[in-house]
C-alpha cells in the first residue's frame, strides 16, 4: 500500500476550473491535482467557438448580462451572472497575460477578432480560430508543470470524498466535512487517501450519459455523482444541453460543427437545400441553443429525414480554410467533405450539464472545505440554458473567486484527523468489462431515446424504470467487486442519469433546455431550481 498524499490543497481535474484555481492557490500552499486521464484531456481541450467576454466599445455588461438572461429562460441567478460578465475580462487578461493569442484583426488597430454567436446580441467571443480550447488548455497545463508548489497525478481517478463518515477518531461535527478523496492509481491499482485542507471538485461535465454526445469519454459526471453520494447538494440536473450541430458521421465519433460557423454567417438548410430555422424562430440560426436544437429536431422528424445541413459555401474557401482550420480539416479526413464547396451534414448532440453541485458566489458548496467550479458546478449562470461560450468564462471567473476564498479561509476541523487506508476486504469479484460495457451503451440510448430533446412524462418514466433496474445492479456489483476506473465510470454515469431523469420528473413544464410535450409552456410556479 502506498503513503497517504498530504497537501494544502486538493484539485480533482485538469481542465480550465482546475488548473485556473490551481495557479491561483499554488502560491499559498502545496497543491496536487489528481486527473484521470493524461493532463491535457478534458473538454475544455476540445472548446472551438471561444471565450465570450465584453470586450469592444459598442458592447456593454448590460447587454451580455441580458443575452445570458434571455438565453436561461429566467432561472439565472442575477448575482452569478453579474459577477461572471463583469469580472470576465480581467481574467481574460490574465490569461492573455500567460500567453493565450486570441486571433486578432488583419488590420492595422490590432483589435481583437471577436466572433457572434447564437443568443449574443453583439460580437463578443474570443477566440483562436476554431481550436480556442486547446490553446487555452495548453499553456494553463504548461504553467502547471512549471510551478514548485504543483504536482500532477496524471493516470489517477478520483474515486469518493472522504468525509467525517470516514475518519477513525469518530469525529463529532455538526458539519459536513471533506478531507480529501480516496483515489485510483491506475497504474498499480492501489486506491490511496489524498488528504487536503480544500478540495476542489473540477471534474468537467457527464454528456456522456446520452448516444450521441459532443464530448470526450472522460465526461462521466463523476464529481457530481461523488459530491451527491457524500450529501452535497446538487441542482437543475434536467437543463442538458444540446448542441444544434454536431458532425452526421454514423459509425463514427462525435465531433463538433462549431456555433461560431452559424455566427459566421453559415445557414442551416434541409434535405431540399431550403432555410428553416426561421419558421421556428425570428432570430433564425442565431436563436439560443436550446431553440436551434428544437427547430433542427422537429424539421428532420416532420421530413423524417437523419440530418439537416450547415451551409458555408457562400464564402470565400481561404477564409473558410483560415478562420475554421480544425473543421475544415476533420470533415476532409474523416467523410471525404471540403465544407467550402459542399453542405456539411449535421444533427444535434448532447453537449453541456447546465446543472450540478450547488456553489456559492464563491465555489464553495454545501460541504465544508470542499469548492466546485467549471461545468460540474452549478452556480447559477446558466438557468435553463446556457448562452454560448459562457463556459470557459465561468471556469476562468469562479475558479479565481474560490481560490481567493480558499487562501483565506481556515479549515475545519483545527486539529489533525487520522484518514483511514481504503478498505477491499469482502470485495471478490471483477465486474466483466463486456457487462459493464453493455450497461453504458444501454444507458446512453435509454437517455437518449427517452430523456432527450423532447420529453414527455410516459418517456421520463420508461426511462426511470430501466435505470431503476440498472442502477439497483451496478450498486450491488460495486459493493463486491474490485473497484477499477470503467467500473467507477459506470457507476457514476448511471447515478447522473437517474438525477437527470428524477430532475426532469418534478418540472412540469417546458423551460429552456427541458421540453416537455405534455406541458408545453412555462408555468411560475417552477421559477426556480430543482434541487437533490
Ligand atoms: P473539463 O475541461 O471537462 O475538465 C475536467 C477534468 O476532470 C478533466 O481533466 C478530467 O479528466 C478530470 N476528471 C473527471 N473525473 C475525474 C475523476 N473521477 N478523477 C480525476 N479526474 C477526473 N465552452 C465555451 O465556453 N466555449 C466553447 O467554445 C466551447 N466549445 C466546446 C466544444 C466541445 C467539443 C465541448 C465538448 C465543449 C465545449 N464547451 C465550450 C464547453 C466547455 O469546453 C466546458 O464546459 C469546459 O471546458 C469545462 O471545463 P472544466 O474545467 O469544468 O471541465
Ligand atoms: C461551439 O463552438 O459551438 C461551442 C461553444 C460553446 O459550447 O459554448
Amino acid at each position: 500500500m502506498e503513503k497517504i498524499y498530504k497537501s494544502d490543497f486538493l484539485v480533482i481535474g485538469s481542465g480550465i476550473a482546475g488548473l485556473s484555481y490551481a495557479l491561483k492557490v499554488a502560491d499559498y500552499g502545496h497543491v496536487n491535482i489528481v486527473t484521470k486521464s493524461n493532463g491535457a484531456e478534458s473538454n475544455t481541450r476540445y472548446a472551438q467557438g471561444g471565450i465570450a467576454a465584453v470586450w469592444s466599445g459598442e458592447d456593454s455588461y448590460e447587454k451580455h448580462i441580458h443575452d445570458t438572461h434571455i438565453a436561461g429562460a429566467g432561472l439565472c441567478h442575477n448575482d452569478a451572472v453579474e459577477v461572471l460578465v463583469n469580472e470576465g475580462p480581467e481574467r481574460i487578461k490574465e490569461l492573455i497575460g500567460l500567453g493565450v493569442e486570441f486571433d486578432k484583426l488583419q488590420t492595422a488597430t490590432g483589435d481583437y477578432d471577436l466572433a457572434r454567436e447564437g443568443g449574443h446580441t453583439e460580437k463578443r467571443i474570443l477566440h483562436v480560430r476554431d481550436l480556442t480550447g486547446a490553446a487555452v488548455e495548453g499553456i494553463l497545463l504548461k504553467k502547471a508543470s512549471e510551478h514548485p508548489n504543483i504536482q500532477l497525478f496524471e493516470k489517477h481517478y478520483a474515486v469518493e470524498l472522504i468525509t467525517e463518515h470516514h475518519v477513525l477518531n469518530n469525529l463529532q461535527s455538526a458539519f459536513n466535512i471533506c478531507f480529501g478523496a480516496y483515489v485510483l492509481n491506475e497504474k498499480n491499482e492501489q486506491v490511496i487517501p489524498f488528504e487536503a485542507k480544500f478540495t476542489m471538485l473540477a471534474t468537467g461535465g457527464a454528456s456522456r450519459a446520452f448516444l450521441h454526445s459532443t464530448n470526450p469519454d472522460i465526461a462521466t459526471g463523476d464529481g457530481i455523482a461523488m459530491a451527491n453520494r457524500a450529501g452535497v447538494r446538487i441542482a437543475n440536473m434536467e437543463f442538458v444541453q444540446f448542441h444544434p450541430t454536431s458532425l452526421y458521421d454514423p459509425g463514427g465519433e462525435s465531433f463538433l460543427i462549431s456555433e461560431a460557423l452559424r455566427g459566421h454567417g453559415g445557414t442551416l438548410i434541409n434535405g431540399s437545400g431550403s432555410r428553416f430555422m426561421h419558421e421556428y424562430d425570428e432570430r433564425a440560426e442565431l436563436a439560443p441553443r436550446d431553440i436551434v436544437a428544437r427547430g433542427i429536431d422537429t424539421e428532420m422528424k416532420k421530413r423524417r429525414e437523419e440530418c439537416v445541413f450547415l451551409d458555408m459555401t457562400h464564402f470565400d474557401a481561404d477564409e473558410i480554410k483560415m478562420r475554421f482550420p480544425n473543421i475544415y480539416q476533420y470533415c476532409l479526413k474523416t467523410i471525404d467533405l471540403d465544407i467550402t464547396k459542399e453542405p456539411i451534414p449535421v444533427v444535434p448532440a448532447a453537449h453541456y450539464i447546465c446543472g450540478g453541485i450547488m456553489t456559492s458566489l464563491s465555489g464553495q458548496t454545501s460541504m465544508q472545505n470542499l469548492f466546485a467550479c467549471g461545468e460540474v458546478a452549478h452556480t447559477g449562470v446558466h438557468g435553463a440554458n446556457r448562452l454560448a461560450s459562457n463556459s470557459l468564462l465561468e471556469g476562468l471567473v469562479f475558479a479565481h473567486r474560490a481560490a481567493e476564498k480558499a487562501i483565506r479561509k481556515q479549515p475545519r476541523p483545527f486539529r489533525e484527523v487520522s484518514i483511514p487506508l481504503w478498505d477491499e476486504s469482502g470485495v471478490y469479484s471483477q465486474y466483466e468489462w463486456y457487462l459493464i460495457k453493455h450497461n453504458f451503451i444501454e444507458i446512453r440510448n435509454i437517455m437518449w431515446n427517452y430523456v432527450g430533446i423532447v420529453r414527455s412524462k410516459e418517456q421520463l418514466h420508461r426511462a426511470s424504470r430501466r435505470m431503476t433496474v440498472i442502477y439497483e445492479e451496478v450498486e450491488s456489483y460495486y459493493s463486491k467487486s474490485k473497484v477499477t476506473k470503467e467500473l467507477l465510470e459506470l457507476r457514476n454515469l448511471t447515478a447522473v442519469a437517474y438525477m437527470i431523469i428524477k430532475s426532469a420528473l418534478r418540472r412540469n413544464e417546458s423551460r429552456g433546455l427541458h421540453y416537455m410535450i405534455d406541458h408545453p409552456k412555462k408555468k411560475d410556479q417552477f421559477l426556480k431550481d430543482t434541487i437533490i
